[in-house]
């Protein structure tokens, strides 16, 4: 079959990348790697980071394409005003990044490569501490 979509084959990227079970599984080793690897990341979260994660899966259930069910449980995302409280700079969405990306392994291309560029731009919205000279937006 052709490829006709950025992602591949299915009609979503939720449907490509295997349903719930596989964004699960990307939130999850995501926040394992933010645990394990990223300290500064990791002091921004609860303790208990489980409500973090099921936020951040839900979410991405809608955006890849799949049940929209962070809103129907939480309303609008309105995700960089939510962002606000936390001191986000470049290297802080660099190093979301490197993590997602990691997690992102296992996810077969073209999706993979889709994914990364997708999450770079919505990790570069996030950032709210501009760099020395730089103007970011500053709407919500
Ligand atoms: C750029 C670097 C980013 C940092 C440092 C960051 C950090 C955080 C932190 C500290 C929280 C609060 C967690 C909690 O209250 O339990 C959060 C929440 C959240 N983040 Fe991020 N985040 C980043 C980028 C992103 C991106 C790119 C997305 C989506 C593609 C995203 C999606 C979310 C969602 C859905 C929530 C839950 C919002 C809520 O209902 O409170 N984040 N993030």
């Amino acid at each position: 079959m052709d490829v006709t979509q950025p992602w591949g084959e299915a009609p979503t990227p939720y449907e490509e990348i295997g349903g719930a079970t596989a964004v699960r599984k990307v939130v999850d080793d995501f926040y394992d790697l933010v645990d394990a690897e990223s300290p500064p990341l990791r002091a921004m979260l609860p303790r208990d980071d489980s409500t973090s994660r099921e936020k951040l899966f839900e979410f991405l259930s809608g955006w890849l394409g799949g049940p929209r069910l962070y809103e129907e449980k939480r309303g609008h995302p309105r995700l960089r005003m939510r962002h606000l409280p936390f001191d986000i700079g470049r290297p802080e969405a660099d190093e979301w990044m490197r993590c997602m990306q990691a997690a992102l392994t296992d996810v077969a291309e073209p999706l993979q490569g889709y994914l990364v560029v997708r999450f770079r731009e919505s990790a570069d919205w996030m950032v709210n501490r501009p760099d020395p000279g730089v103007i970011v937006p500053t709407v919500t």
